[in-house]
């Protein structure tokens, strides 16, 4: 039976992925900064542990905890959605902190095992807006497309151990925690660019566009980890697919 590490499982597509793997047979390995017992039904290949993917010594804890795995899925991810002129410094540090150095440094901690045993796969969890710039996502866009760049070159220097990376791209995901977590610690819009704001606001409650369920995120890092001929970049949700056609993608 194969073990997969995924971060971020307290809610949206980590909490999905977990189920996903469970109910195909993996032992699961779901994290999340403050565990709790009502996030998942009890189940004898689930455990649940305590991971902040900003925190060294909490990846060590993880990892040695966790024991050898099989797959690792960076999921864990903060959004931040404003002007450049409307974020502070620090809200910066904090998205790379999660977004990018989160995810390279917990490649970082499972790459000695999987070189070891010639196997393995790291899934890392981007985002369409990768594709095509948007308004007000700047430092966001950043964060993911640096793990885009980092993902497909460290792939190059994994594969003559047998390792494998790939990308999911999600496309907008109204149902998850998400969107919620970036406005609760969002700074007030500069005046200059309310209008941008408002519009991006219609624009996200747009009724009858196509969007991205937890459920097409969970069923692309399942092929990820599972089908070694799948590209590096796989975009997750109808929303998703149609943007990676029209940038020639897929
Ligand atoms: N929803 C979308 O529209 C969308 C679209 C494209 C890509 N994505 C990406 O998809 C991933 C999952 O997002 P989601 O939509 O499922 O959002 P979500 O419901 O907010 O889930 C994000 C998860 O990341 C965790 N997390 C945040 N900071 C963390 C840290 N320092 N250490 C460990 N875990 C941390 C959260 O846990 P806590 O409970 O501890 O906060 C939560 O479990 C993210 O990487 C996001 O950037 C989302």
């Amino acid at each position: 039976m194969k073990t997969v590490l995924i971060t971020g499982c307290s809610s949206g597509f980590g909490h999905e992925t977990a189920q996903y793997f469970l109910e195909r047979g993996w032992k699961v390995i779901a994290t999340m900064r403050t565990p709790k017992d009502d996030i998942f039904p009890r189940h004898q290949n689930l455990r649940v542990l305590a991971l902040d993917v900003t925190k060294e010594e909490s990846i060590r804890k993880v990892i040695a905890e966790a024991g050898p795995i099989d797959a690792l899925v960076n999921n864990a991810g903060i959004g931040l959605l404003n002007a450049l002129e409307g974020v502070t410094v620090e809200s910066i540090r904090d998205v790379f902190e999660t977004n990018t150095i989160g995810t390279i440094a917990m490649t970082q901690a499972v790459i000695p095992q999987f070189r070891a045993k010639k196997s393995g796969v790291v899934v890392n969890v981007t985002s369409t807006v990768t594709l095509k710039p948007l308004h007000l996502l700047a430092v966001y866009t950043a964060s993911k497309a640096a793990v885009n760049a980092f993902t497909e070159s460290v792939a190059l220097e994994l594969e003559p151990f047998n390792v494998r990376m790939r990308i999911v791209l999600p496309g907008l995901a109204p149902s998850t925690k998400f969107a919620e977590n970036a406005f609760a610690k969002m700074l007030p819009v500069p005046e200059a660019y309310m209008p941008t704001f408002e519009a991006v606001r219609a624009g996200l409650s747009a009724a009858g566009s196509p969007v991205t369920n937890a459920r097409d995120v969970a069923e692309a890092v399942f092929v990820a980890v599972t089908e070694p001929s799948s590209p590096m970049k796989i975009p997750a949700g109808s929303d998703a697919v149609i943007l990676a056609k029209t940038v020639g993608m897929a």
